[in-house]
């Protein structure tokens, strides 16, 4: 192999992830090289600049945890998490959009049954979400499971309240009408975590670093593709300013205001509440 100089780097490491064994890891490893190579050569990077970026990634590193993911909330404000979602989920006409994962889910959630509270105990604005998980033909879909996780009143997730509990999240599954009700509060618009090196970086710059009021879902179903969205509240503050380019039309859902009486869930309530009424729309597995 020829010593490095700066003309023949990059072809050289080309060359040295030839040794994949695998060849989508080759097509990967060596696209990265390219392109790293390439972006370093076009901003002409300083060491010291090169120095300050691996201490980023470094600390961005000791961030994470299984409750706290700084580097998906990274990929988030890049906009790469919405692009890697959109290649991988062209869904057919009338099924519901994807969008991102966002760094607060947690894997476990305690299930829960139809109907039930999942803000139990919390301060907040009533909310029943209700609806149907359909096929893309509007056939019921049974044995659905929606794994739901949503901030609470002050716009935070159980993560950065260090709760011990499970906090404002939890499974359900549909009967066979493939309806689902469920009890919560309405989440307010927040602030992405800015305790990190995400709100490090973005407090250099004028970006907004706010999120438009919306609720989690990840629902699974035998024998159809997973869907993982979330639903914004129509006319929120924010919904123009999505700073992880989340909204989609198509998800955009009234949290309509209901006066005090009977709610979904056939209690009375002495106080207005709020029902969103949304059915979503699985399309069938690959
Ligand atoms: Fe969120």
């Amino acid at each position: 192999m020829p010593y490095a100089t700066e003309e023949n780097l990059t072809e050289l490491a080309l060359k040295q992830w030839e040794a994949c064994h695998s060849p989508r890891l080759r097509e990967i490893m060596q696209s990265l090289v390219k392109h790293v190579h390439g972006f370093v050569r076009e901003v002409d990077l300083t060491q010291q600049e090169w120095l300050a970026a691996m201490d980023w990634l470094a600390k961005t590193g000791k961030l994470c945890s299984e409750k706290r993911h700084e580097f998906i909330l990274f990929s988030d404000v890049l906009g790469v998490s919405m692009l890697v979602d959109a290649i991988n989920h062209r869904l057919p006409s009338g099924a519901t959009p994807s969008t991102v994962m966002g760094p607060f889910h947690i894997e476990g959630s305690p299930e829960m049954p139809m109907g039930a509270n999942m803000a139990e105990g919390l301060g907040g604005e009533t909310c029943f979400l209700v609806g149907t998980v359909r096929d893309l033909a509007g056939k019921p879909i049974a044995g659905a499971k929606l794994d739901i996780w949503q901030a609470d009143a002050d716009g935070m997730y159980e993560s950065q309240l260090g709760s011990e509990e499970p906090l404002l999240r939890a499974i359900f599954e549909t009967g066979t009408d493939g309806k689902y009700v469920i009890r919560t509060i309405a989440p307010p618009g927040y602030s992405i975590p800015m305790d990190g090196t995400v709100g490090d970086l973005l407090r250099k710059t004028d970006i907004s670093h706010f999120r438009p009021a919306h609720i989690h879902f990840l629902i699974q179903a035998p024998g159809y593709e997973t869907l993982i969205t979330h639903l914004f509240k129509k006319d929120g503050k924010y919904i123009d300013c999505d700073v992880v380019f989340g909204v989609k039309d198509k998800l955009i859902a009234e949290f309509k205001k209901m006066p005090a009486g009977k709610t979904p869930t056939g209690e009375i309530s002495e106080t207005p509440f709020l029902v969103v009424n949304y059915d979503f729309a699985l399309s069938p597995a690959k």
